[in-house]
């Protein structure tokens, strides 16, 4: 049976999504028809998981504004908002504690005296949660990891296993140079509730570089490795790739590449592009690779390619915007004016 409860972080800045972030935390950005969020307790919901506890730091309201009913994807809601940044490891004891102390909600008991999932909030996968889970079971393991294979692994944590599972190593973001090919975390896990009590209170602690560091030296850290689909949205050409990858056969759903409430001209070319609510594609515009937000406008005759136009931004007629630009809330790209990359 899956662990009731989840603990989803997603108290980041999003810094690496800027100017998109200035105005929310990156979970709320949409993918595709909802926002991230939302894939992410999806995914969840759909393995089992009945309750979800959020690690709130940057923007928490932009969340309850949105899940006022308590619910989110399938699962209860419940929020703890960190007081000031607790790094990944702290922020989930946490969050653990205020679920354990009620927060003011009804229902007993605590939902982290038992085996329990914790994710970073920008991870979506079509990686099977229950194998991860039974290898965790069949280990009798302290806390056990998604690991996927990656080239390049220097912007991830790089994870040494053997036959079994067992860890040897967790390396937080290796130096490029090092070794930086093999199975990196996928920010998925199931722990046990010891892990928290081996996480000190009240400071700042990282999940990664000291919490797995010492679960690896006693011997119970394991990893499963998974060739699924999976993606870390949380980079300008990786947030473009998990919208992008939705629409084009790469998951497990696929969904529309248009909303209904996008007006797009016949006469404008889209694709491999996302188009989503009240946004509107004129005659003549060409979209290739890229993301329009809600509410936003691309002129007649303009290109847009491998770049995401913000919430309610205008592309003038004739403008190009390419090479992994950002346009934030609102901005204007004048007529025949040229970005090429960048953020604005
Ligand atoms: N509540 C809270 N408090 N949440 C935080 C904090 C914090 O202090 N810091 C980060 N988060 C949240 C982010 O919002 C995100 O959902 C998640 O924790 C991970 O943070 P990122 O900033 O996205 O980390 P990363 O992508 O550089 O690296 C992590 O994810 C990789 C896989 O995507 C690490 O876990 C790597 O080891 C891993 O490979
Ligand atoms: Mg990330």
């Amino acid at each position: 049976m899956s662990p009731h409860s989840a603990i989803v972080l997603a108290g980041g800045l999003g810094t690496r999504l800027r100017p998109l972030t200035e105005q929310r935390p990156k979970q709320m950005l949409p993918i595709v028809d909802r926002p991230m969020i939302e894939h992410v307790i999806a995914k969840l919901a759909a393995e089992g998981t009945a309750e979800v506890v959020l690690s709130l730091g940057y923007r928490p309201d932009a969340f309850s504004a949105a899940y006022s009913s308590g619910r989110c994807g399938g699962a209860g809601l419940r929020y703890a908002t960190e007081p000031e940044p607790l790094g990944t490891a702290g922020a989930i004891l946490f969050a653990a504690r205020r679920a354990a102390t009620g927060n003011g909600e009804a229902g007993g008991g605590d939902p982290f005296a038992e085996t329990f999932w914790a994710l970073n909030g920008d991870v979506l996968t079509d990686a099977p949660l229950s194998e991860l889970l039974a290898l965790h079971r069949a280990r009798g393991a302290e806390a056990t990891i998604l690991t996927i294979p990656m080239a390049d692994a220097s912007r991830y944590g790089l994870v040494e296993s053997d036959g079994t599972g067992r860890v040897s190593r967790f390396v937080e973001k290796p130096a490029s140079g090092a070794v930086t090919s093999g199975w990196i975390n996928a920010g998925v896990y199931v722990l046990e509730p010891s892990v928290l009590a081996r996480i000190p209170p009240g400071r700042p602690v990282s999940m990664e570089r000291e919490t797995f560091a010492a679960v690896a030296a006693d011997g119970s850290l394991y990893a499963l490795h998974s060739e699924d689909y999976w993606i870390d949205a949380g980079t300008p050409a990786s947030y473009l790739q998990a919208n992008i990858d939705l629409i084009s056969g790469r998951r497990a759903t696929t969904l529309g590449a248009l909303s209904p409430r996008a007006t797009v001209s016949p006469g404008a070319t889209v694709v491999g592009s996302v188009v989503m609510e009240r946004a509107t594609v004129e005659a003549g515009a060409r979209l290739d690779g890229s993301v329009v937000l809600p509410g936003a406008r691309i002129g007649a005759g303009a290109v847009v390619a491998d770049s995401v136009v913000g919430y309610d931004a205008v592309v003038g007629p004739g403008a190009r915007v390419a090479g992994f630009t950002l346009l934030g809330d609102g901005v204007t790209v004048a007529a025949g004016e040229s970005l090429q990359g960048g953020r604005r």
